[in-house]
């Protein structure tokens, strides 16, 4: 029988200790394992950067959350990506990428990436004939983000798979904002979720993770070679952390949206907000799409405000509950001037982002509270 997501979260890979019964996975704190006899291991495990059980635990709950075929856990978000693209591309190849996405992911690219020999183009993913002709035969993998860090675009998963099929490079797809309650990009074709897990699947601000889920079990084995090989992988108690998040992850994100959908609804009708970005309005040009492939619209919020950058700036400044700082996905409230803060790296670049931008990440407080704090902080 198929299980449901809130099933897998809670129990994948997270079978009872079978010495004493531990309906939790242990952190395993430890780097080796003794052999019986030279080469005699125990269930596989012989050294913890090839492989732990508690990352193991983490590894299988991702791979059941996501429906693919294999999961891999690494130190960070940006780990994961540069582990998946110096497998996937070599010096001399070219991936498209989008026109707007994390800053750190375009920094891989125009700052690491590139100088090890991989080239780039940003298309808007929106326009496929764009996209289709971006596609070289060097092209090895599109990169999706959807929705996109921080003005919340929205991409068509499937059409942009057969994109990538067609032109013989794989679809990758950042998973973070939507997370994989709300969105399962490999069973919309994608070959590869990523996940900075440091957001809504660990949930609580106190992990720093990242992720690869593939769909075929064969890209899923080379990417396990690069993470032995390269080394970037999820400690123990990191990854003990990120499962004992995932296992809230259903329930924090159906109140990070309810409680998203009255911002939406507080910003919309406030003077000095000029747009707000939310792919859950009808007037988002990404909504059909993102109906089609979301379960909701998810926790994340723009906006652009009226006065320009001093006066979102401001805003950012002036609110309380909505604490100042990078990052997204914990149970507690964000707010964040994007152009000064997560994308300053894109500051000049086809990713720059409005310097009237403000991003909220809404939390599961009290919303009356957050809506209070808001329009204080908005004047
Ligand atoms: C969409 C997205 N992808 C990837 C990353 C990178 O993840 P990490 O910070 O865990 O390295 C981030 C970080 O903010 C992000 O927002």
């Amino acid at each position: 029988m198929n299980q449901g997501f809130e099933t897998l979260a809670i129990h994948a890979g997270q079978e009872a200790d079978p010495h004493t019964g531990a309906v939790v996975p242990p952190i395993y704190a430890v780097s080796t394992y003794k052999q019986d006899g030279v080469g005699g291991l125990r269930a596989g495990y012989e050294y913890s950067r090839s492989a732990n059980p508690t990352r193991t635990a983490l590894e299988e709950a991702l791979a059941a959350v996501e429906g693919g075929a294999r999961g891999l856990a690494f130190a960070s978000g940006l780990a994961a990506e540069d582990t998946l693209l110096r497998t996937v591309c070599k010096p001399g190849d070219h991936v498209v990428i989008p026109d707007d996405a994390y800053g750190g992911t375009y920094r891989l690219f125009s700052r690491v990436l590139r100088e090890w020999g991989v080239s780039f183009d940003p298309v808007p993913l929106g326009d496929l004939d764009a996209v289709r002709a971006a596609v070289r035969p060097d092209t090895k993998a599109i990169w999706v983000e959807t929705p996109t860090n921080p003005l919340l675009n929205v991409a068509d998963i499937a059409a942009l798979a057969d994109v990538a099929h067609d032109g013989g490079a794989v679809l990758v797809v950042d998973n973070t904002f939507a997370s994989p309650y709300l969105q399962q990009p490999l069973s919309l074709g994608a070959d590869v979720a990523v996940h900075s897990t440091t957001k809504y699947v660990g949930g609580h601000s106190d992990v720093v993770g990242g992720a690869l889920v593939t769909r075929s079990a064969d890209l899923g084995e080379r990417l396990a070679y690069h993470q032995n090989a390269m080394g970037a992988v999820a400690g123990p108690f990191d990854a003990w952390l990120t499962l004992r998040g995932l296992k809230t992850l259903g329930v924090r994100m159906d109140r990070h949206c309810d409680n998203a959908e009255r911002v939406v609804d507080l910003l919309l009708s406030h003077p000095k907000v000029v747009q707000v970005l939310y792919p859950g309005l009808p007037e988002h040009p990404g909504h059909e799409i993102a109906a089609k492939q979301m379960r909701r619209f998810g926790g994340m919020v723009s906006f652009r405000v009226e006065g320009g950058e001093e006066a979102a700036v401001e805003i950012c400044n002036r609110a309380k509950l909505f604490t100042l700082g990078e990052s997204l996905g914990g149970v507690e409230s964000l707010i964040e001037h994007p152009g000064r803060m997560t994308h300053a790296s894109a500051a000049g670049s086809p990713l720059e982002v409005p310097a009237d931008l403000v991003r909220l990440s809404v939390g599961i407080e009290t919303v009356d509270d957050l809506l209070a704090d808001l329009s204080e902080a908005l004047g």
